[in-house]
């Protein structure tokens, strides 16, 4: 004979107990787990309030050919300069040298991005010039893609001096992002693709090394060359060129951005509803070991 469920309903059982017992003061505790300790957890775990998040991306990184140098060849202020500007080279007059520049990207693990950059800068000198500092500002494109598309044109600075004449400068070290702002986490961004060094000016103020790094330091994004230790040596022949050897190297970036505020709402909620039934489930547990006549309102669904 086959049965079937003709009726169902569920049965509600009351267990009571008096306000001053163990059992009352056991479903306080229970009842204060139960909310306090997801909120310690979430909180605790800095997922409530999450406003910020970081991604890592290698940045699209390539030299623009864009050179600027500066190098002092006297404690009076005597220098020579180049660029790759004409209108600057025009204004330098009998300061003006030529150097050998030879320039190198190198693509090391064969992922399409440029990873560093070597430079080797030759600045002939007149035998009775000496170099006793160098500035040398390097132009690049910096472009990020993962998140938001970010297309700039950015800035890396060297800078030596020394009290002893110089006949090699050896700097080696990152391009490293600087964010002053968190990116947004979509959209393309080209508010910073201008030249950092208005080349087309015919105008001295333009090449002024103090006021293209201020302008340049007031951007929200920017590029540092971080050099720890350059390396100057001295003794130079006669007849022999100042040299400058850089290696750039283009890391991969830690990028900040907004974090979208629906997701970590959403993972809270997860978090605070799996600890909850957890610790009901703790609660329903201890109920059935406890012998303090524990009371709970229990829905249990009758099925005979
Ligand atoms: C950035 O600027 C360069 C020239 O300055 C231009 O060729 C390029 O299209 C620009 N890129 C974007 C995404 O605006
Ligand atoms: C740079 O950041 C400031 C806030 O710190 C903001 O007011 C300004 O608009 C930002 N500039 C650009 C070009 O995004
Ligand atoms: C609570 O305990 C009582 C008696 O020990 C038991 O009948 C009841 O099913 C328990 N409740 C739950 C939800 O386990």
């Amino acid at each position: 004979m086959a049965f079937y469920d003709v009726y169902s309903h569920p049965a509600l059982i009351r267990y009571r107990t008096g306000v001053c017992t163990k059992a009352t003061l056991f479903a306080v505790v229970v009842l204060c787990l139960t909310y306090i300790s997801p909120l310690l957890v979430a909180y605790r775990s800095q997922g409530f309030w999450l406003k910020r998040s970081a991604y890592e991306e290698q940045p699209t990184v390539r030299f623009q050919y864009q050179i600027l140098l500066l190098a002092a060849t006297s404690g009076r202020g005597d220098y020579v300069a180049w660029s790759t500007f004409p209108n600057f080279n025009r204004l330098l007059g009998s300061s003006l040298r030529i150097p050998v520049v030879s320039v190198r990207e190198e693509d090391r693990n064969q992922d399409g991005k440029m990873d560093r950059l070597d430079l080797q800068l030759d600045l002939p000198l007149k035998p009775e010039e000496e170099a006793y500092s160098a500035q040398l500002l390097l132009a690049f494109s910096y472009q990020l893609f993962r998140m938001s598309t970010v297309v700039m044109q950015t800035l890396a600075f060297v800078q030596h001096s020394s009290s002893v004449p110089g006949s090699r400068l050896f700097v080696s070290g990152d391009l490293r992002l600087q964010q002053r702002e968190p990116l947004p986490h979509r959209g393309l961004h080209t508010v910073y693709n201008i030249s950092v060094i208005d080349g087309g000016s015919p105008f001295a103020s333009a090449y002024d090394l103090a006021s293209i790094i201020g302008a340049y330091q007031q951007r929200n994004l920017t590029t540092v060359f971080s050099c720890p230790s350059p390396v100057w040596t001295v003794g130079r022949a006669a007849n022999a060129p100042f040299q400058i050897r850089a290696e750039v190297r283009y890391p991969v970036e830690t990028i900040r951005y907004p974090f979208n505020i629906y997701v970590p709402m959403v993972l809270n909620k997860c978090v605070c509803v799996c600890v909850c039934s957890s610790a009901q489930e703790v609660q329903h547990s201890l109920n059935q070991t406890s012998t303090l006549g524990y009371y709970t309102h229990v829905q249990v669904l009758w099925n005979k």
